[in-house]
């Protein structure tokens, strides 16, 4: 297949695209949209975010040393466009959708109700990089709803109906996977043997 050259950009897709809420000093909550942020360390959980320094959240984050990702399902993509476009510094985010918040655990900051799983993070650092800060963040405490457990008490990722980010595009996810971790390596079943 013949490749063209383009100049060097950020083309990694699709990322994630999460809503991160963080609290003013005086208790305000605030929610914007997220699609520079990426798992980077296992132990400890550490998560990496760009962050524009203009941003509302920046500020929020900053000053109070943490923040929560929350994973948006299917049925929040409008809310995930809106808080991505539109700054709390014109428009109560939380007011305009009637976003129900619960308390946080580990941290002062409310996720959002509406998300089936919410990361409670602590800020490690903050590094300038040109348009964005890197946010290194520590996940302290992860709330999930009980639904998305089955009887071995598992999390069904698959159930919770997240969606992600493709240039410019939201997206949900396949609920059938194309496979499993290290499934390319495994022993085939005589009975279930397949060509991939
Ligand atoms: C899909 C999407 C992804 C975004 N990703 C980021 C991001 O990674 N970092 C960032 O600083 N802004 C990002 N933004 C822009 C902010 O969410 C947007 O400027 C928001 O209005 C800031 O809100 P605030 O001023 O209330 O914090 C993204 C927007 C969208 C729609």
């Amino acid at each position: 297949m013949n490749k063209l050259n383009f100049k060097g950009s950020v083309m990694l897709n699709p990322t994630p695209v999460v809503l991160v809420t963080s609290i003013s000093k005086e208790g305000k909550t605030n929610v914007f949209t997220v699609g520079w942020v990426s798992t980077v360390c296992t132990k400890e959980p550490i998560i990496a975010m760009g962050v524009r320094p203009e941003r509302l959240s920046y500020e929020y984050i900053k000053e109070s040393g943490e923040c929560v990702i929350n994973l948006p399902t299917v049925n929040m993509v409008k809310v995930v466009d809106y808080c991505g476009v539109v700054s709390g510094k014109k428009v109560d985010k939380i007011k305009h959708f009637n976003l129900q918040l619960s308390e946080g655990v580990s941290v002062s900051t409310p996720s959002l109700q509406s998300s089936p799983i919410a990361l409670e993070c602590k800020v490690k650092s903050i590094t300038p990089l040109g348009t964005h800060d890197l946010f290194l963040l520590e996940v302290l405490n992860v709330k999930v709803d009980e639904s998305l457990l089955d009887s071995n008490n598992k999390i069904c990722f698959n159930k919770a109906k997240l969606i992600c980010y493709n240039h410019g595009e939201y997206y949900g996810l396949n609920s059938k996977p194309l496979g499993s971790f290290g499934y390319s390596v495994k022993k085939r079943s005589k009975s279930k043997s397949t060509l991939q």
